[in-house]
């Protein structure tokens, strides 16, 4: 699959079927979120793997929150997104520059993650709706730092692949030649 026909078949999944991920997928996953680009290299990411039962169950608990986010009952597997601090040149660039650069750096991370998943035939869904509280008591995160997103991970029900809804080409981008 060369990298055009990898983002076009990558896409949200709301239906799993149910099936465990094998580690050794998930984990060349979370190596291609380590080697993504970030501001000055300063990595600010950690990622929680999750696959065991009860753990599992905590985080399907916190990503459902208002009835959100229902699939997951079928999804054994998570990967959830902490930022973590970045080096102090980052910072630096950060203050000066106003811009926090760190959810940037894991927004990319992200992408390299979901894309790894998908070029391996494993369907996600990207999660940001989720009670952060609840994720750091079951996983003991400090509460000073921040959970960023949650990562669905598992087998799709079916392979048919959604259109994607998308704003026009010329709608977003200006050319200047
Ligand atoms: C930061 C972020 C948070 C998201 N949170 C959720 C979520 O909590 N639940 C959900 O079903 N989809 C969630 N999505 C998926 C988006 O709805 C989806 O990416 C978008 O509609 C485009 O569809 P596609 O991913 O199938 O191409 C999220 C996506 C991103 C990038």
């Amino acid at each position: 699959m060369d990298y055009f026909e990898l983002i076009e078949k990558r896409e949200s999944c709301r239906k799993f079927d149910g099936r465990a991920v094998e580690q050794d997928k998930l984990m060349r996953c979370i190596e291609a979120a380590r080697i993504a680009p970030s501001a000055c290299n300063g990595q600010p990411w950690s990622f929680i793997l999750v696959t065991e039962d009860a753990l599992v169950n905590a985080v399907r608990d916190a990503v459902q929150g208002q009835g959100m986010n229902k699939f997951c009952d079928n999804c054994n597997s998570f990967i959830v997104v902490i930022e973590e601090d970045t080096v102090l040149t980052s910072r630096i660039g950060a203050m000066i520059k106003h811009t926090d650069f760190k959810p940037i750096d894991i927004g990319i991370a992200t992408a390299h993650l979901v894309l790894a998943a998908t070029a391996q035939g494993v369907a996600t869904c990207i999660l940001g709706w989720f009670a952060e509280k609840k994720l750091k008591e079951a996983f003991h995160i400090k509460s000073s730092k921040r959970v960023k997103l949650v990562i669905a991970l598992g087998y799709a029900a079916s392979d048919t692949l959604r259109e994607k809804r998308r704003k026009k080409l010329e709608d977003i981008c200006i050319i200047k030649s």
